[in-house]
């Protein structure tokens, strides 16, 4: 076996390769060359027979060949391709199995946060409320001075208030961070005259941080001043909303309580979800979610006619009531959910879970 030899069946193999039209013409020439009786694989059986001397160096001229042919093989192949590719019509480019299922992007859902304010909101619309936002960065005016609690009252103490330093408004005072909706009451009498219909859900602050309080949370204020509003309209109204929101078989009551800027006031409740309101489970055992059956919503009145009045609404013509409730603690209220924090922390274990 001599060099020349094989340089040319090398030759002759390149130039073959590089004439074929197709791949089935690839595939027979691989076989010839390479393949288990192919010429190549043929002379590599040959090497023990060769002079010891010469032995290495065909071995390596040999695997060297072996090598450019596949190369030739592989690049001449993907070149046929290619041009085939081109030469289809578009239809068959555009060609595609219909029939296998598409790949699913994993999709996520609105913040349960997000979601309960919708649903609120749905509930209060159908009763022709109109959702508002106003400002949580304050004047001290808004939620408390206007709000029928003057400088240095106690009330204040029960909104633990974010002061912001160095803002001062020279007619409503220092510069807060909202610790209720109840700001929006005085905003909403500023902008509309009766009939109020107002539904408000903002974010409020307040200076507290444990399973069942967030320094940052959302409440949905409600509001509604006309001629001749009484009790009986803030019963109604609430007690729909909690069949609406909670279940048809929920029952409703109020409780007598105090805030300043509403007379008389009242602290809303539902019967309990968990026991159904008998305050005990199946088993006899005392239910842990609620107080004797029934569970808290939160606080509701009739508007202060000081309120009222600072609003620029005459009290003499015009009643109303108004209720502020949290948005989380409804939420949580219904799923039987004993830590707010779980909320923020934006953990997809337990968010997936809705
Ligand atoms: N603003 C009160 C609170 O944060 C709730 C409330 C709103 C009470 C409206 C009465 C009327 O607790």
């Amino acid at each position: 076996m001599e060099i020349d030899q094989i340089q040319n069946i090398k030759n002759q193999a390149i130039s073959r390769i590089l004439e074929a039209k197709a791949e089935k013409e690839l595939e027979e020439l691989q076989v010839e060359y390479l393949g288990r009786k192919g010429g190549i694989t043929n002379l590599l059986k040959e090497i023990p027979k060769i002079k010891p001397e010469k032995r290495a160096e065909f071995g390596k001229l040999l695997n060297e060949i072996k090598q450019a042919i596949e190369e030739t093989i592989n690049n001449q192949k993907s070149k046929i391709q290619s041009a085939s590719w081109r030469t289809k019509s578009k239809t068959e480019k555009e060609w595609f199995d219909v029939t296998i299922p598409g790949e699913k992007p994993p999709l996520g859902h609105l913040h349960l946060i997000t979601y309960t304010i919708r649903e609120i909101t749905k509930i209060f619309e159908k009763i022709g409320f109109t959702r508002v936002r106003y400002p949580e960065v304050e004047w001290d005016w808004y939620p408390f001075e206007g709000l029928n609690m003057p400088k240095n009252h106690p009330a204040r103490d029960e909104w633990e208030t974010f002061f912001i330093e160095g803002l001062k408004h020279p007619k409503y005072g220092i510069g807060v961070l909202t610790p209720h909706t109840s700001s929006g009451q005085l905003r909403e009498m500023e902008v509309c005259k009766p009939p109020i219909r107002m539904l408000n859900i903002a974010k409020c602050y307040r200076r507290q941080s444990d399973a069942s309080h967030a320094p940052m949370f959302y409440q949905f204020e409600g509001l509604v001043i006309d001629k001749g509003i009484n009790i009986c309209h803030l019963k109604g109204t609430l007690d729909y909303f909690a069949k609406q929101y909670f279940g048809p078989e929920r029952k409703t009551r109020i409780r007598p309580f105090h805030f300043q800027f509403t007379e008389p006031s009242f602290e809303f409740d539902v019967t309990c979800i968990v026991c159904g309101g008998k305050g005990k489970l199946a088993n006899g055992e005392k239910c842990k979610v609620c107080k004797e059956g029934w569970m808290e919503l939160g606080g509701s009145g009739m508007v202060h006619p000081v309120v009222l009045k600072n609003g620029g609404i005459d009290p003499k013509k015009y009643t109303g009531f108004a209720w502020g409730w949290g948005v989380e603690r409804l939420f949580m209220m219904k799923y039987g959910i004993d830590d707010i924090r779980l909320l923020f922390s934006g953990d997809l274990r337990f968010l997936e879970q809705f």
